[in-house]
């Protein structure tokens, strides 16, 4: 079914009527879950829908920026315009982030990366029982992290924007990630039950080596802009 004229003209005024302030930047954007293969038919994964990764992918791309997103696996459509990296797993991630990290100007990391996977992916699917215990002792591995990774690569003129679930001591938590992966900023956002991870809306702190900035909650397009209004300030 076609879209009705009403709706196409609403969205050709929206992409026409943003200013272009990204014109000529280089943006790179992680967005989704990671999923890590326990055997065929099960993973290790998390509830991020990508629709903050998509969003920023989204914005930057109306105002003018030549996007690379690199996304694990959502069920949303990918923006058009851009240039979509699909990834299954945080090494095939990390793999496209430095390909992709060098020719970046800003690179915002709304990836949820799975922090382990097992540390083997069996050929078959595991049995549960005594018969064979291997679905109950699953071995897990760190797997890297890539914003530190990233991070730690940044040159003088790129801006790096790391991202900060917790659902604890978020400021606290988010100031330590600040340092310890060598971002610009932190996205802080609080997680758990019907925050963050899948919803529409979403409310964020901004957190540098100066300040602390909360937003009210708004839909995820509308945090995309204030997301990059805040990276666009830290470009030298
Ligand atoms: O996709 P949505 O449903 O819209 O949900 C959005 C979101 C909640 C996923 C998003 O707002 C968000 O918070 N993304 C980061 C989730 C996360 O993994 O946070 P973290 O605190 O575990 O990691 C901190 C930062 O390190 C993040 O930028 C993450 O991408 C990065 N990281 C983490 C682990 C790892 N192994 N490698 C990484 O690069």
């Amino acid at each position: 079914k076609l879209p009705s004229e009403d709706v196409l003209l609403q969205y050709i005024l929206k992409e026409t009527a943003c200013e272009k302030t990204m014109k000529g930047k280089r943006v790179l954007v992680t967005a989704g879950p990671t999923v890590e293969a326990i055997d065929p038919v099960r993973y290790i994964s998390n509830r991020s829908s990508g629709k903050t990764g998509y969003a920023i992918a989204r914005a930057a791309r109306r105002r003018g920026a030549d996007v690379t997103l690199i996304t694990g696996p959502v069920s949303i459509p990918a923006p058009s315009d851009v240039h979509v990296v699909h990834v299954n797993t945080a090494l095939e991630m990390l793999q496209a982030c430095e390909e992709a990290f060098p020719s970046a100007d800003i690179a915002l990391f709304s990836a949820a990366v799975a922090d382990m996977r097992p540390a083997h992916a069996a050929d078959h699917k595991l049995k549960k029982g005594a018969a064979d215990a291997d679905l109950g002792t699953i071995t897990l591995v760190e797997n890297p992290d890539i914003l530190a990774t990233i991070g730690a690569k940044k040159g003088p003129h790129q801006v790096v924007v790391g991202f900060a679930a917790e659902t604890d001591n978020v400021i606290a938590n988010a100031q330590a990630k600040l340092v310890k992966k060598n971002a610009d900023v932190i996205v802080a956002n609080r997680v758990g039950e019907g925050l963050a991870f899948g919803t529409d809306d979403n409310a964020v702190c901004f957190v540098d080596a100066d300040e602390i900035d909360e937003t009210p909650s708004m839909p995820k397009d509308k945090l995309a802009d204030v997301i990059l209004d805040h990276a666009l300030e830290y470009l030298r």
